[in-house]
């Protein structure tokens, strides 16, 4: 079987396995897994055995990408032995019923893809996606609830505040920005911030939702590279979720680069999630050699420390000379 597995892009949703589209279904009754999406949903209970813990949404998220039909996995959930935690997924599916529906209408739509290696095809999935869902389209654990999406980007600026990140002179970029949901979290604490997207839907909900934040600026680029900012121009720069979609573009090292550029010496970057390739010590070797090659020291490299979901997370420092 896991010759054929395949990884699917899944905005936080950190693993799954779901059927390729060529692979026919033998007609099942309704309501009964197929085997690719049995497997898949098995996939989900053991990573959440191994990891210990993932939060709910995240591992509902998780199994509508494998099989997504709410009902479905709800009645797959119903035959685990019912864990605390196989009983708080029964409770997120039978809660959010409308939730769980935009996930599987984004999966319909191939909103939710395997990443292909081209920006142009990273573009397209986002326009798709923004169309049915601009709020789960940023996280699919979000389940389209702006309220949660909101309690995650709490979660992060807390982090970056109590490592003093931020502050009244501090200048953050936010790279791949999405609707603008980090910005006015972060606006506040902040002396400016500038969001890039390259994906036009996305970059206009950002100048929706910033619009009456003085000390916010979008820019939409083309996704290629940083070359509107100066050199030394900010302090931290800030990728939630945006590396897998340029590792998959063949453009991270280059984005890496360019953030060392751009920041000012001493400047952060925090990067959360790397890839969606799910294989964190992969990852870390990556991380660990691109920070040698651009001049950064790594001050941390990987580890889940939100609550809200599963983000990876990466802390780079700019070296002084
Ligand atoms: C899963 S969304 C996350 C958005 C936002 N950071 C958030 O957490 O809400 C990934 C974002 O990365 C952006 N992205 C993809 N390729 C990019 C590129 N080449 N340059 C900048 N952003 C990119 C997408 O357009 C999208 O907004």
């Amino acid at each position: 079987m896991a010759a054929s597995v395949r990884k699917y892009a899944k905005k936080s949703a950190t693993i799954a396995i779901a059927k390729p589209a060529s692979v026919a279904s033998p007609a099942l009754p309704a309501g009964v897994p197929d085997a690719w999406q049995r497997a898949g949903m098995r996939a989900v209970v053991l990573e959440s055995r191994r990891r210990r813990r993932l939060p709910p949404r995240v591992a509902v998220a998780m199994l509508l990408v494998a099989c997504p039909d709410p009902a479905v996995v709800a009645g797959f959930l119903k035959q685990q032995r019912q864990t605390r935690q196989i009983v708080a997924w029964r409770r997120v599916i039978a809660r959010h019923g409308t939730g769980c529906g935009i996930i599987a209408k984004l999966l319909e739509n191939r909103a939710v893809e395997p990443l292909r290696d081209d920006l142009a095809s990273v573009i397209e999935l986002f326009d798709r996606a923004a169309a049915i869902d601009p709020v789960a389209a940023m996280a699919l654990h979000s389940l389209g609830d702006a309220g949660e999406l909101e309690r995650g980007s709490v979660e992060v600026m807390r982090w970056l505040k109590q490592r003093r990140l931020l502050g009244k002179n501090r200048r953050l970029l936010d790279l791949g920005c999405g609707i603008g949901r980090m910005l006015p979290v972060l606006a506040p604490h902040c002396a400016r911030v500038d969001g890039v997207e390259p994906v036009a839907a996305l970059a206009r909900h950002a100048r929706k939702h910033c619009r009456d934040l003085a000390n916010v600026e979008i820019h939409r680029t083309d996704g290629r590279d940083l070359a509107k900012f100066p050199d030394g121009s900010c302090d931290i720069i800030l990728a939630i979720d945006s590396f897998p979609y340029l590792v998959a573009a063949h453009l991270a090292d280059l984005h890496v680069a360019e953030s060392a550029r751009v920041l000012a010496p001493g400047g952060d970057l925090v990067i959360i999630n790397w890839s969606y390739d799910h294989d964190a010590a992969t990852d870390r070797a990556v991380v660990r050699d691109l920070a040698e090659r651009h001049g950064f020291r790594v001050l941390r490299c990987g580890g889940r420390p939100f609550t809200t979901w599963d983000g990876e997370l990466f802390h780079l420092r700019k070296r002084r000379r």
